[in-house]
């Protein structure tokens, strides 16, 4: 049976989505890259803005018609709108079979082959509109950790065997979030902001790299307040003692981590930086902006100062740090002022790339029932303007790297039959292979950069380094 999973949104939805496809192997599914030829359909939605879940109906409303080509296919919901919408999916789209929440995704196996063997189960409600088997939603979110021990076993009893081995993988350390920036969906999608256990990190940390995995990010919606929540059986460890204990590891060549808020951005933490030297010299610190009374207002808890003096202690622990952010433009009461604020904040940080936004009201958030909203063409003057100094911004600081030799790690092939790998400052670097042999990916190289654009580099390799 083929099994075709579409992933929008986070790493942590990419995480999830690897998760379900290791779960679903052992039960004989084998995955396909087109949904035509697909026996299972799983989308792994995100729902952080309006627009990524309209994108999550239209595909939904594209696979109605293929379903009806090929009726025995199951289409599965996951991921943050499955768990905000739950069984209203259903009633706007009754042609899918399981919407499974964000702390579900271990019983897909399972709840699949109840619904392939006719074991419908009915949803109190739906069966009346219906009246015959219904589709299933599991959305129940708990306090406690949803990641089993087994995970870990995933990797070793059935290690994923792309034809490419896999050099770098992302490591969930802590689920949830528990911080309630007035605008975000995301403690409502993902529950409770709970800490991994460190020995099970650890665990799934040494098992990757005996697979040959060279490059780990730790992943959390906010990583920084890692061991405030329980740890299951653990001493309390906080997010620098953690990343110190997976440095020691034998074997990573390359350590990141993602995301972090400012306002748990510890010292002790920005001290690894100038300490331990796998740690990737890039930090995604989102600051959303750069004005004092918005900030308060998104319940972000750090003001514009605190940020500045933060990105003046990174600077200091590594001189070279390149320094990405997130950025909402056009919350609620936004004023011409507050943005020009954010605009001010970009030419002191200068930072070397960004994600920025139009804000999006979103179902049961504080800032939905904000009064002030600002216009969308506003907005959307706004975010060029953002935008366009940003990419100026990203072009004089690539076009720095001029000359310079930087250590790549090779992603595989890429575009005009160049290769393309990365910085450890997430630059994305294209390069002519040398004709003697194809550089392997997760390999070293160092590369002369000659050319620099907006989004990336172009050079010539000097080194392999294996
Ligand atoms: N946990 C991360 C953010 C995850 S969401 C953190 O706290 O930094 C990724 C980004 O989406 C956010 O940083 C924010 O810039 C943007 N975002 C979240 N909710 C949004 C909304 N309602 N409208 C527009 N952008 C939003
Ligand atoms: Fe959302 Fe704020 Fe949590 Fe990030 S820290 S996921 S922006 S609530
Ligand atoms: Fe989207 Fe959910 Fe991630 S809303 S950004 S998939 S946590």
């Amino acid at each position: 049976m083929n099994l075709y999973i579409k992933t929008f949104g986070c790493q942590m939805n990419e995480r999830d989505s690897e998760i379900i496809e290791q779960l679903l192997l052992p039960a004989g599914y084998i995955p396909v890259a087109d949904p035509e030829q697909a026996d299972l359909v799983i989308l792994n939605t995100c729902s952080i803005r309006a627009k990524a879940e309209q994108k999550v109906y239209s595909l939904l409303g594209q696979l109605r018609s293929l379903k009806k080509t090929h009726p025995s296919m199951i289409i599965g919901v996951a991921g943050c709108v499955a768990q905000q919408e739950g069984p209203r999916i259903q009633v706007k789209m009754p042609h899918v079979d399981l919407v499974i929440g964000t702390q579900q995704i271990y019983r897909i196996p399972d709840l699949v082959a109840d619904i392939r063997s006719g074991l419908r189960i009915s949803t109190p409600g739906a069966s009346a509109r219906t009246g015959k088997n219904v589709p299933r939603t599991e959305v129940s979110l708990s306090d406690t950790f949803a990641i089993p021990p087994f995970q870990n076993l995933l990797y070793g009893q059935a290690p994923p065997s792309p034809a490419v081995p896999e050099f770098k993988k992302f490591v969930t350390i802590m689920q949830g979030c528990n911080n309630y920036c007035s605008y975000c969906v995301v403690p409502y999608t993902r529950g409770r902001e709970i800490s991994r256990p460190v020995q099970d990190i650890l665990e799934e940390v040494r098992l990757l790299v005996r697979h040959g995995v060279r490059e780990i990010t730790l992943l959390g919606q906010n990583v920084n307040s890692y061991g405030r929540t329980n740890q299951v059986a653990d001493q309390p460890v906080n997010f620098a003692a953690l990343l110190r204990r997976v440095a020691d590891i034998d074997g990573i060549r390359r350590l990141r981590f993602t995301t972090s808020n400012p306002k748990d951005l510890s010292g002790e933490l920005m001290q690894c930086f100038a300490d331990l030297d796998i740690l990737c010299s890039h930090f995604h610190l989102p600051v959303q902006s750069g004005s004092n009374a918005i900030l308060a207002r998104m319940n972000r808890k750090y003001t514009v100062e605190q940020y500045m003096e933060q990105i003046h202690t990174l600077r200091s622990c590594r001189p070279d740090i390149a320094l990405s952010t997130d950025i909402i433009v056009g919350f609620p009461g936004e004023t011409d002022e507050d943005f020009a604020a954010t605009m001010q904040l970009l030419e002191e940080v200068r930072f070397h790339s960004s994600f920025s936004f139009k804000y999006s009201d979103r179902p049961g958030t504080r800032s939905a029932d904000f009064a002030n909203k600002v216009d969308e063409e506003v907005k959307t003057e706004r975010l060029k303007q953002f935008q366009a100094r940003q990419d100026e911004i990203s072009l004089e600081r690539n076009r720095a790297c001029l000359n310079q030799t930087m250590e790549v790690m090779v992603e595989g092939p890429g575009r005009n039959g160049l290769f393309s790998g990365r910085t450890p400052t997430n630059h994305i670097v294209h390069f002519k292979a040398p004709r003697d042999r194809a550089p392997v990916p997760g390999s070293e190289l160092l590369i002369r950069i000659t050319r620099a654009g907006h989004h990336s580099l172009t050079g010539t390799v000097v080194e392999n380094r294996g």
